[in-house]
């Protein structure tokens, strides 16, 4: 079975930090680069080491801070050359007006400018500045500019401000910065690199009247999980959820359904031209089959009442005919697993199903998954559901590859 993947782990990252007060939340970014496994490297220029200083970073990452064009490293190599060309990315956050022109006129008067000269892997960027600085034309045009060029950009957030100002110009927080880098890694160098992947998560709610509904207890955990890795392995990903309690991974394209019958029109939406269809929510087989316009009363000679319900279509078994779609479904069950899971690979037409225990796992934080395709079965070992979805997507990318090479493709 293949190993799971962490796209981070090993990578060297150039963190360039620049003169924004917003530098002090990068710090939690280079910390968390780092526990994921990456080697950061931190370049900051003259102004950012007024606003967080090296002893901080070099803390954090373990590495040595540079910040000196003219410091030579003790083995004598000229660092700004070395940097750049052995980096798998380059992160420049917070890039501010001025480091954003700088970079746009080709200048190299600092260590960040010249290794950016000096490199040919990815840029991201991620400008943060006052909101009249980041609307001003001049600005903008370095933005274009920079676009066209290959660099990739990050949108800054909108809202409040350190200078109790409001408007875009915020530094997205470093867990959407880490999302973004990651979703630039994979589709750099990932497996799943040019595809298009559509993933379901959560639960649906089917509606009694305006405010009651029947539902379930899926968190959304595991279907976000295997979405965010999807985007690691560099596919583009959409995530169509029901109500969750969770925030959406940075990078993905997020559509937000309620019923079954809304999650089936966006499954089928967004399948179209799509690659993989990978079916984690627990769509609700029956919905009632009327919802009531107004809110049920209880009268005083009410005794109990009886609701209605009518069968759900099945979004993955009705996507049967798409040969093309590599199709993965998943069985929550309480009692006969195995024979269960694999009478619904066959019943809904699927390359693959994952099994797992309803009991143990819906809306806890691990699970013990068993993958079974045409070729036989496979039982995990019980891990939290992030890890169960590297390697439960590790298998996927596997299958899914083996298909495309029987198929010659
Ligand atoms: O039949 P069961 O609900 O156990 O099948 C589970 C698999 O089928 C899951 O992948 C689930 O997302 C999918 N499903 C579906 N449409 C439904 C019910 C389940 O696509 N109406």
């Amino acid at each position: 079975m293949a190993h799971p993947t962490n796209i981070l782990s090993g990578k060297q990252i150039v963190l360039g930090v620049c003169g924004s007060i917003a530098a002090y939340k990068v710090a939690q970014l280079a910390r968390d680069l780092t526990l994921a496994g990456a080697q950061v490297d931190v370049i900051l220029t003259a102004a950012a080491a007024r606003f967080v200083g090296p002893a901080t970073f070099q803390a954090l990452t373990g590495r040595p801070v540079l910040d000196d064009l003219w410091e030579l490293p003790e083995d004598g190599v000229v660092g700004h050359i070395t940097l750049g060309s052995q980096a798998d990315a380059l992160l420049i956050a917070p890039a501010t007006a001025h480091t954003i022109a700088r970079i746009a006129a080709g200048f190299s008067d600092d260590l960040l400018t010249t290794t950016l000269l000096a490199t040919r892997a990815p840029v991201l960027l991620a400008p943060a500045m006052n909101p009249l600085m980041y609307e001003h034309p001049a600005t903008q045009a370095n933005l274009a500019l920079l676009r066209t060029r290959g660099y990739h950009l990050l949108e800054p957030g909108v809202g409040r401000m350190a200078e109790h100002v409001s408007g875009k110009g915020r530094l997205p927080e470093p867990a959407t910065i880490e999302g973004e880098l990651r979703a630039l890694l994979g589709r750099t160098t990932g497996p799943l690199r040019g595809r298009r992947l559509v993933v379901t998560a959560g639960p649906t709610r089917e509606p009694i009247d305006p405010v009651r509904y029947v539902g379930n207890r899926s968190s959304g955990q595991m279907g976000y999980a295997i979405a965010a890795q999807a985007r690691d392995l560099g596919a583009a990903v959409t995530l169509i959820s029901g109500p969750t309690a969770l925030t959406p991974p940075a990078a993905v394209d997020l559509i937000a359904v309620e019923t079954a019958l809304q999650m089936q029109e966006a499954v089928e939406h967004a399948s179209v031209g799509a690659d993989m269809l990978i079916m984690n929510a627990a769509v609700a087989d029956f919905r009632p089959a009327t919802a009531a316009e107004q809110k049920l009363k209880k009268t005083p000679t009410t005794h109990g009442m009886t609701l209605e319900m009518v069968t759900n279509p099945d979004i993955i078994a009705g996507l049967a005919h798409r040969h093309d779609l590599f199709k993965v479904g998943f069985a929550a069950e309480t009692d006969d697993l195995l024979a269960n899971a694999q009478s619904k690979l066959l019943r809904k037409g699927l390359d693959m199903i994952v099994a797992n225990d309803a009991v143990t796992s819906i809306s806890q934080p691990a699970i013990t998954l068993t993958i079974i395709d045409r070729e036989g079965v496979v039982t995990l070992d019980r891990h939290p559901k992030t890890e169960a979805a590297a390697i439960l997507m590790a298998a996927i990318v596997e299958r899914f590859q083996r298909r495309l090479a029987q198929q010659g493709q």
